[in-house]
């Protein structure tokens, strides 16, 4: 199609498309067309924005490493990746543990702990907490034999692979469900944290006055299978952390419940295990 006014573009663009073999890649790339050039009209988007929106993607790619992904956390401060992450795996039946980003700090081969055991491998100052989670299916029966992973940040905020002051793999555990769906360790309080800042995600934050702050929670990767992997995190913060998380991570059923007792500072957590395929993610980092 030769094309005479602006007017035609889309149009044209979504005639060359349309011989697309793989019906789901044309529903998704006329999808992404259209809403891309309403977006420019929309904005009337100028020649030097355009450019510094291409030198932003070229950015995200260049600025992305073995052990950083910034074009992952690009979707994650704009709602993106919590959004997808919902949608797909919300409570099908309104009983199951809502999900929560897998974030780039899981790692395969957390070393396996008995239940009661503790997850600190090397000094780590900080509130000892004392959890304690039930994992069941959605009938409330226990699940047995699962197998959880267990990851968080220290109580300055850094991940054991962030931090030299941490041994390999400290407050990472791999635990298995007990015949009554339970599993227990002990830990320490984990503090908020920044996500990383050095490059354009940073850039942005700051322009938009966003602090860059993660609130404090621990990780948990749940699987058996027969149960569609469950992948989440329970949050340990106050109300005002909880409000402004910067990757929109917190739901509200995953606000965890803190016990402060005269045995010190406890969580408890029932984990609800939908059926479904037991799919392992995979690791950013190993
Ligand atoms: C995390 O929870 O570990 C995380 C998630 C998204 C971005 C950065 C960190
Ligand atoms: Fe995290």
């Amino acid at each position: 199609m030769i094309i005479e006014r602006q007017e035609q573009v889309t149009d044209a663009v979504l005639a060359a498309m349309s011989d697309t073999g793989n019906p789901r890649l044309a529903v998704i790339m006329n999808s992404l067309v259209r809403h891309l050039h309403d977006f420019v009209r929309e904005v009337q988007l100028t020649e030097p924005e355009f450019e510094q929106a291409i030198g932003a993607v070229v950015a995200l790619g260049q600025l992305t490493t073995a052990t950083h992904n910034e074009v992952v956390l690009a979707a994650d401060v704009i709602g993106l990746s919590t959004l997808v992450c919902l949608m797909n795996n919300g409570p099908a039946g309104n009983t199951e543990t809502a999900a929560a980003l897998l974030g780039p700090f899981w790692r395969m081969n957390s070393p396996v702990t008995r239940n009661g055991d503790s997850i600190v491998r090397s000094p780590t100052p900080g509130e000892n907490l004392a959890v304690r989670c039930a994992v069941r299916d959605v009938n409330g029966a226990p699940v047995a034999g699962a197998v959880v992973d267990v990851w968080q940040a220290s109580p300055v905020g850094m991940y054991e692979n962030q931090d030299p002051d941490q041994a390999d793999m400290n407050l990472r555990g791999q635990f298995t469900t007990d015949a009554e769906g339970r599993f227990w360790f002990s830990s320490v309080k984990p503090a908020g944290y920044p996500v990383p800042t050095h490059g354009i995600v940073g850039t942005l934050l700051a322009a938009q006055k966003r602090a860059p702050l993660r609130p404090a929670h621990i990780h948990f990767l749940i699987y058996k299978p027969g149960f569609k992997t469950l992948v989440s995190q329970i949050f340990v913060d106050d109300e005002q952390q909880l409000q402004s998380d910067v990757v929109f991570g917190v739901t509200r059923s995953l606000v965890g419940k803190l016990d402060r007792g005269a045995d010190g500072l406890s969580l408890a957590h029932d984990f609800v295990l939908a059926p479904g395929e037991a799919i392992l993610p995979t690791p950013p980092i190993s």
